[in-house]
């Protein structure tokens, strides 16, 4: 029904500028979470090359607890503070890994990540949700992946 392509030879923050745009127009006026986080994990997907997981953990009383997503069978529940997921839901950071297997306590859910790229959902100052992007190619994701992954957690806060 919606078919994304990125614009051939666009810059990193041309993409994700596309991509939040596509999440907001997915997303509006559409008050169910559930369908809202699986269009937009579907919107990153086709928008974003060289991924192997994209998709959501939301935050379930004091743990992360796997939502819509693209990719293999991932782990269910990852408490705060444990792995990327974790990390990036107890300090409200965006968490950018060039080498999971250099970061400590990664949780290894597709054994062909290699880097992963992770940001905290807030709403009313409270981490709902991380947005999780992992990719088979090590530093796959730079500083502008960094920002266009906070600016489209900004952009979906209300709905999911
Ligand atoms: N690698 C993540 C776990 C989730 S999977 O990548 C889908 C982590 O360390 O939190």
């Amino acid at each position: 029904m919606f078919d994304f392509s990125p614009e051939p030879g666009a810059s990193t923050e041309q993409v994700w500028h596309d991509l939040v745009e596509a999440a907001r127009g997915l997303t509006h006026g559409e008050s169910d979470g559930v369908a809202n986080m699986a269009n937009v994990a579907a919107a990153i997907w086709q928008f974003l090359p060289r991924l192997n997981w994209a998709g959501f953990y939301r935050t379930v009383g004091d743990e992360l607890v796997l939502g819509p997503f693209i990719g293999k069978p991932a782990c269910i529940r990852i408490p705060f503070g444990k792995g990327v997921c974790g990390t990036a839901a107890a300090s409200g950071d965006v968490q950018l890994v060039p080498d999971v297997h250099a970061f400590p306590g990664h949780i290894a859910c597709d054994s062909a990540s290699r880097s992963e790229l992770v940001a905290p959902v807030w709403r009313d100052g409270k981490v709902i949700a991380v947005i999780d992007l992992d990719s088979p190619d090590a530093a796959r994701f730079d500083e502008a992946d960094a920002r266009g992954i906070a600016l489209l957690a900004q952009a979906i806060a209300q709905a999911i």
